[in-house]
């Protein structure tokens, strides 16, 4: 198969579908590999690199558009992307079709087999696909607070771990899924006293089983929210009930009662926010200040670690990558059925049935009666 990757063109977004060591599993798994100039170098990862690896490098990205049985990215194709999409080539990457009608229309009109990373959804129920940047966001909202908590950028100038003989901060989380036990495990690895509250009792069993004494598990309550981000001086968002807007646990009334200068990391932004004074921020001016308390509501955190997060990413990806590749999508399919939960689009049918859901003007094709 001709596989091929392209630089990102969104805003401020420096990952890159294939690192120099996927090209050389694709490579040697027979393919021809083919990458556009510069795709990498957001990321780290040099042209020299990826010829070195084995990769073709292209002048232009529609000439490996134009190329490729298979294009491997990291976001969504943008409108300028779109005419460049060709009868039966495998697109896979992250496509979130939910809320673009205009790339739903694009990718079904092209006849693209459309493979999106964030529906590939494996026996036990985990999304693998998705957790590596549930894990980035998780660890970074640690070290985003900590920063804030500094003097310069507003905060109220106190250090996590603290120093023998002064306070050690006070770290609450809400949600201890992906994101919030990361989280968890960097503040507990500075030193920082932390709480955690999930409405899932053996999510907070878990936790006690893992971090023990150096955490305190609570009920996520309004009554427990409350008292505790009195005391607190990072607050960590991180809920999740998957296909709906997060709950606003973290009220307003709230942002008085707290100490000035404490920081809010509102990593559930993507899906609204769980603050009542969420708003979404980006990596050039991440931060703004609601009665005295920080907010930063980075909705791409991921993109602030690039390098890190395309080796993650990557490393989930490959697998099910090479799978489709050395079999075809078909094939790879019916011998890993999972596969076909990832299968958006094909032949011009939309087969995701969430995405087919979530607006009226589609019917739902299940791929399964397609072969
Ligand atoms: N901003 C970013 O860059 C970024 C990156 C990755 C993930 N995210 C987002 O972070 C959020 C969390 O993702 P995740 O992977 O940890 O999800 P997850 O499903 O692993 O965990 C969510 C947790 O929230 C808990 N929860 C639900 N309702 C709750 C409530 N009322 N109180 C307390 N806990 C509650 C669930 O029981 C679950 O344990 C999602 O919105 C995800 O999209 C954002």
């Amino acid at each position: 198969m001709k596989v091929g990757c392209v630089k990102e063109i969104k805003n401020n977004e420096f990952r890159v579908g294939m690192t120099p060591d996927n090209v050389k599993s694709y490579v040697n798994a027979g393919h021809e590999v083919l990458i556009e100039k510069g795709a990498g170098v957001g990321s780290g990862f040099m042209d020299a690199e990826y010829e070195a690896a084995g990769a073709k490098m292209i002048d232009t990205a529609k000439e490996v558009w134009d190329t490729v049985d298979m294009m491997i990215k990291v976001k969504e194709p943008l409108p300028e992307e779109y005419p460049l999409f060709h009868e039966g080539l495998i697109l896979y990457t992250y496509l979130h079709l939910a809320a673009d009608k205009p790339q739903t229309d694009a990718l079904l009109n092209a006849k693209v087999k459309g493979v999106a990373y964030e529906t590939l959804i494996e026996r036990n129920g985990s999304i693998p696909l998705l957790a590596p940047m549930s894990q980035i966001a998780g660890r970074l909202s640690i070290q985003e607070g900590a920063k804030y908590l500094e003097k310069t950028f507003g905060g109220e100038g106190v250090l996590l771990a603290g120093v023998p003989g002064t306070p050690k901060a006070n770290i609450v989380i809400l949600g201890g899924g992906s994101v919030g036990t990361n989280a968890c495990k960097i503040a507990v690895g500075m030193g920082a006293n932390v709480t955690i509250m999930d409405i899932n009792l053996q999510r907070l069993a878990y936790l006690d089983d893992i971090f023990g004494a150096r955490i305190q598990t609570l009920v996520s309550t309004d009554a427990n929210i409350e008292k505790a981000v009195k005391e607190a001086d990072l607050v960590i968002g991180s809920v999740l009930i998957p296909g709906k807007a997060a709950p606003k646990l973290f009220k307003k009334k709230y942002l008085k009662e707290m100490k000035p200068g404490a920081v809010f990391v509102d990593v559930a932004v993507d899906q609204g926010g769980c603050g009542e004074t969420t708003k979404v921020t980006y990596h050039d001016d991440p931060i703004y200040e609601v009665d005295g308390i920080v907010h930063y509501c980075v909705g791409n955190m991921p993109g602030a670690v690039p390098r890190t997060s395309t080796i993650a990413l990557t490393n989930a990806t490959l697998s099910y990558g090479l799978q489709i590749a050395n079999k075809g999508l078909e094939k790879a399919c019916s011998d890993n059925d999972v596969i076909y939960s990832a299968i958006n689009t094909y032949d011009g049918k939309l087969t995701c049935k969430n995405v087919a859901d979530s607006f009226d003007c589609y019917d739902y094709t299940d791929i399964k009666s397609l072969w």
